[in-house]
């Protein structure tokens, strides 16, 4: 029976656990450049002993960005930054992974700790977001977005394109598009955000449309020896997931057609009106639920760093991988400490000799780094 410290194999990958670190923005790059903050806290992530390390959401054109101070893949210059994180998980042990993204009508926004809200238009460092339609995702995100037009729409999925390529060049060996948490690709499927009456708009087909092109595409450049995954938004929690959640799953059976090889089960956030259930491993049923309707692997976050919860989601099949997020802020080692409570032989992987030797040598370190 599998559990959190056993490998994961998918292609031609095998990550040394199903420790995931999921992406997690940084907001610390300009124009969307790696630096020194960035290559730090990767490679320390890689060295925590996670068997996979997937990169922040990473936009695939300038205006697909979050916040200005984003990570970007939209141009050949910003690889060889992205390639030295690459090399730096790998190094460790771990396998580097990246989400693209574009953020539609939430981008253009001020850093979470600057406010999160849509920076002032009349703001030199603003742009004009865009989104399925003219609607605004409401709250403090209140910029209302242009609609993409159909040139539009190639221009963002040849974007996506074209850093899928970037990504392989940079030396990623996992690549997983950012088609949850209501940005561009989410907000195309919800109806909170798309009244298009064009093929990209309607039912649920349409709604669609967009995402499995742009999944096609990305298939045709990258290679099938490696992992293509979708992280994508399952529920909503709008008083809607009855007709939401079926449809969802829907898409994901034709994801799967198309070639994805692995979800990571998430939320919608395609509007401030939802009313979440947070807790510990909320998101499991719902993961468990993909994973069977569509009979592939899936991974889901929120709220997994409990080492045993995440360990028994795994045995028990709900999951193939736990992505641990915040917990990996406050502990790039969860991995060892999670190893631990689960009371599993100090993972070798874990600790390099520079530091294994002081803390198998003296008992008052080892006791503070488990
Ligand atoms: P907020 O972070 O403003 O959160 C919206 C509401 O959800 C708030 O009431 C917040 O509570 C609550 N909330 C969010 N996360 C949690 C959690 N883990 N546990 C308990 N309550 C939570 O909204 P955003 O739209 O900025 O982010 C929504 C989610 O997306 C967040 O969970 C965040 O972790 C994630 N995120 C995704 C990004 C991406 O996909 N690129 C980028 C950044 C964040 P409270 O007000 O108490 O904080
Ligand atoms: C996130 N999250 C997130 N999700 C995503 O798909 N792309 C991203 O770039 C980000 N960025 C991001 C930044 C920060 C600071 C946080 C805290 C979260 C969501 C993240 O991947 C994860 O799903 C949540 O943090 C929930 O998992 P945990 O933290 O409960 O393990």
């Amino acid at each position: 029976m599998a559990g959190l410290f056993s490998d994961f194999q998918l292609k031609d990958v095998t990550l040394r656990n199903r420790i995931a670190v999921p992406p997690m923005c940084q907001y610390m790059a300009e124009d969307g450049r790696v630096n020194d903050w960035h290559t730090a806290h990767y490679a320390g992530l890689g060295r925590g002993g996670a068997g996979l390390v997937i990169v922040e959401a990473t936009g695939v054109l300038p205006e697909g960005r979050i916040t200005p101070h984003c990570l970007g893949i939209w141009d050949d210059a910003h690889v060889s930054g992205l390639a030295e994180v690459a090399r730096l998980i790998k190094q460790a042990g771990s396998v580097p992974g990246i989400q693209i993204a574009h953020a539609g009508r939430k981008a253009s926004a001020h850093r979470p700790w600057d406010g999160d809200d849509h920076i002032a238009e009349a703001d030199p460092v603003s742009w004009t977001p865009v989104g399925p339609s003219a609607i605004a995702f409401g709250g403090q995100l209140d910029r209302v977005p242009e609609a993409l037009d159909q040139a539009g729409i190639l221009r963002v999925q040849t974007a996506f394109v074209d850093a899928a390529k970037r990504a392989l060049e940079a030396g990623f060996e996992w690549l997983e598009l950012h088609f949850a948490h209501g940005y561009l690709a989410q907000s195309f499927f919800s109806p909170h955000a798309n009244q298009r009456t064009d093929e990209y708009g309607g039912d649920a087909d349409g709604r669609g449309r967009f995402l499995i092109e742009t999944l096609a595409a990305v298939r045709e450049v990258w290679p099938e020896r490696l992992p293509l995954t979708v992280r994508f938004g399952v529920a909503e929690y709008d008083g809607n997931d009855a007709v939401t959640t079926p449809e969802s799953i829907e898409l994901l059976q034709k994801f799967k057609t198309v070639g994805t090889d692995f979800v990571s089960v998430s939320l919608g956030f395609n509007t401030p009106e939802a009313d979440i259930p947070w807790g510990p491993g909320f998101m499991l049923p719902l993961a468990e639920r993909v994973k069977t309707e569509i009979n592939l692997p899936v991974a889901t976050a929120w709220g997994l760093g409990a080492p045993r919860l995440a360990d028994r989601a795994i045995q028990s099949g709900q999951i193939d991988v736990a992505m641990i997020g915040r917990a990996h802020l406050a502990n790039p080692y969860w991995p060892l400490s999670a190893a631990r409570t689960l009371a599993q032989a100090r993972p070798e992987w874990v600790l390099p000799a520079p530091y294994a030797h002081w803390l198998e040598r003296y008992q008052d370190v080892k006791d503070l780094a488990e």
